[in-house]
């Protein structure tokens, strides 16, 4: 049976190619769990993208990852730079961790800069468009054997 990562995706994300599309594409995030599915299929990963505009389901996701998933791929949203308790929640997941940003957080807003999860993750990715995904998901390969 093939390992899977589990991408998860917070608040906002779900109006991906609708939303200021001049800051994060016009993609939406079907066609990012397409393109990380084909990645995956030359790594023998597969992959569950999840959204949520809630930050309780993204632990309670976290918390189920620790059983089911081999990896992590991981866009708060704006909870990167807030939440504390995604943090604990992904403290207490074993598998690599990767933080994906749409766009490039360190040109933006100073608000923007921090980021809770980046004190986890395994490594980060920020502007790259929705194309950070599938990179996320290429690097996965690497990580989980
Ligand atoms: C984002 C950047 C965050 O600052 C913002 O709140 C988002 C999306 C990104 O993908 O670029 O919702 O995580």
């Amino acid at each position: 049976m093939s390992k899977t990562i589990y991408i998860l995706n917070g608040p906002n994300l779900n109006l991906l190619g609708k939303r200021q599309p001049e800051i994060y594409g016009k993609e939406t995030l079907a066609d990012v769990e397409a393109s990380c599915a084909e990645v995956g299929k030359g790594f023998g990963l597969a992959v569950k993208l999840l959204q949520s505009n809630r930050e309780g389901d993204l632990i309670d996701w976290i918390h189920e990852a620790r059983d089911k998933a081999a990896g992590l791929i991981i866009n708060p949203g704006a909870f990167t730079h807030t939440s504390i308790a995604i943090l604990d929640a992904l403290n207490a997941y074993d598998g690599p961790v990767l933080e994906v940003h749409i766009s490039n957080v360190h040109k933006r807003e100073a608000f923007r800069h921090h980021s809770y999860v980046s004190t986890r993750a395994d490594g980060v990715l920020a502007g790259f468009g929705v194309e950070g995904y599938a990179l996320a998901m290429r690097r996965m390969g690497s990580l989980v054997k």
